[in-house]
């Protein structure tokens, strides 16, 4: 049997940089699932496909292979072969990847991918519905949230720090329309799972929530 930990919550969180530090510490391997609906949501943008034009991620999501894997620790996605790792770390690819993930079929597509890897690793997985869909039996589980405000805010200075032009209050309302769409969608929308614990880390440093992490494993 293997050990599964759920990391679940809103974009910009947290969530990856914890789970990786988490994975790290335990030994287990990181799980990224955001990469995986950014990886299709990279596939749909190049086919010219429309934010609204469902019926045609439903056909054009079974072209799309998603396969991932580990170099020196690091999860690289694969998309038909293609490694986009750095690919989808755009705003468009985000904003594509949360409108897409609503899709039942684009959904079905990448669980059994997710389910198969946490049955034959230990894993740290994060994403919106590990906790309540994916893995409903994992051994611990984790709702990782924060203010809009700060998650904004993080966002800003990581952008600032690479020397990106940015306005705050656009990253801010972007943050609060994503949250929206997460929660509300119809398939496997982001809520804490009943089992979840709850850690909100407006006010948390990084090492503060890795090492409450570890206490609950
Ligand atoms: O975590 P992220 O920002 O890389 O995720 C991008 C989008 O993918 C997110 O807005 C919603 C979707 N997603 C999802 O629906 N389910 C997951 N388990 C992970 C991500």
């Amino acid at each position: 049997m293997t050990v599964n930990i759920a990391i679940d919550g809103p974009a910009g969180a947290g969530k990856s940089t914890i789970a990786k530090r988490v994975a790290k510490l335990k030994n287990f391997i990181y799980v990224d699932t955001g990469a995986m609906y950014r990886a299709i949501a990279l596939y749909f943008l190049r086919m010219h496909i429309k934010e609204d034009d469902c019926n045609a991620m439903i056909s054009a999501c079974k072209e799309a292979l998603i396969t991932i894997e580990y170099q020196n620790d690091e999860q690289i996605v694969l998309l038909n072969g293609e490694n986009v790792n750095t690919l989808i770390r755009t705003e468009e690819v985000g904003k594509m990847a949360s409108i897409s993930s609503s899709v039942k079929e684009v959904r079905e597509h990448l669980l059994e991918l997710q389910r198969r890897l946490a049955r034959e690793k230990n894993v740290v997985m994060d994403g919106r519905d590990i906790g309540t869909f994916v893995l409903p039996n994992a051994n611990t589980k984790i709702y990782l949230t924060a203010s809009s405000y700060v998650r904004a805010k993080r966002r800003y200075e990581e952008l600032e720090q690479k020397g990106i032009p940015c306005d705050f209050n656009q990253i801010e309302k972007d943050i609060i329309d994503r949250d929206y769409r997460d929660m509300n969608r119809e398939i496997a929308p982001l809520s804490q799972a009943k089992d979840a614990v709850y850690i909100d880390s407006s006010n948390l440093t990084i090492e503060e929530v890795v090492r409450k992490i570890l206490e609950l494993c």
